[in-house]
């Protein structure tokens, strides 16, 4: 008698025990501040790079009712909108509620995603020009990276400028190999094409360790600095259109600099010069 090997049928898929549940695919910890993680993409979530949605998992039963309520938290989607799953680049707050707990998923775990996906980092909210600048600080990095991958990026642009502002040099890592793997994986050169790819231009700078660039980009635009880096004229109404993504202040700061250049903010409704997007933390 020969012994059988049991089968496990590859398309078997573990019963949801959460509403909107979605399986961890890869988790990737960049510092002991940041990593990324996949999931599943539900089927019918369509949505626009740049976009986020609300993911968490179940809260800690009441204490009285032993009642769990989902706890959730604004994300920008990371991968692009042609990807078969899902993408997300997230902080550690050491007491956050959410994310002291994501931090922990592994593959094969499942966290909730409500498939409504919202947004204002767009392409539909900004009119055509010659210059797009994506300016992001810490995780505001997120809805770029899904930007930077989606064809249409490159459409209305000669150039493509991605700043980041990070504290330290490794949290910079996510972005660095990001943009360094769009610009050698065969995949994306063929459906962006070499042309789009080399409209590209990252510069990284860090406030608080010593790198090759250093201050925040607030600093530099005002110093003008950045401009002069890459050889472009300052920002201007006419040619320039700005995605902003980070923390509050920031957003603060940068929106009073691209205002005072005389650009002006759009919306879905009413496209215009640049665009907004707090970077969501807890
Ligand atoms: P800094 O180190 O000078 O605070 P965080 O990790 O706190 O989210 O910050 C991410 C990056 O954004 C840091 O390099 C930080 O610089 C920078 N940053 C924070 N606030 C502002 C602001 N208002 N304008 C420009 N850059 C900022």
């Amino acid at each position: 008698m020969t012994e059988q090997t049991p089968v496990t049928l590859d398309t078997a898929k573990p019963v949801p025990t959460l509403p909107d549940a979605q399986t961890v695919t890869q988790v990737k910890h960049y510092t002991d501040r940041l990593f990324s993680f996949r999931v599943t993409r539900p089927a019918s979530l369509r949505f626009r790079s740049g976009e986020f949605v609300m993911i968490g998992l179940m809260g800690d039963p009441h204490p009285e009712t032993g009642k769990q309520k989902p706890l959730l938290r604004a994300y920008s989607i990371a991968s692009p909108s042609w990807d078969e799953e899902l993408e997300f680049y997230s902080i550690k707050v050491p007491d956050g509620p959410l994310t002291s707990r994501l931090q922990h998923i592994q593959p094969g775990d499942e966290i909730i995603l409500r498939p409504k996906p919202v947004g204002t980092l767009v392409h539909d909210a900004l009119l055509p020009g010659k210059r797009l600048y994506f300016f992001a600080t810490g995780t505001g990095f997120a809805p770029f990276a899904s930007l930077l991958r989606e064809p249409e990026t490159y459409e209305n642009y000669d150039e493509v400028i991605i700043t980041h502002t990070c504290r330290d040099v490794d949290e910079l890592t996510y972005s660095r190999e990001l943009i360094e793997n769009l610009k050698s994986d065969e995949m994306m050169l063929e459906l962006l094409g070499q042309e789009n790819l080399d409209k590209i231009r990252y510069y990284p700078t860090t406030t608080r360790e010593q790198s090759p660039k250093m201050g925040r980009i607030t600093t530099l635009i005002e110093n003008g600095e950045l401009f002069v880096d890459l050889g472009v004229p300052p920002l201007d109404p006419a040619t320039d259109r700005a995605m902003v993504c980070g923390s509050l202040a920031f957003n603060h700061d940068i929106k009073a600099l691209l205002e005072k250049a005389g650009l002006h903010e759009g919306a879905n409704s009413d496209p215009g010069q640049f665009v907004i997007e707090k970077a969501f933390v807890g």
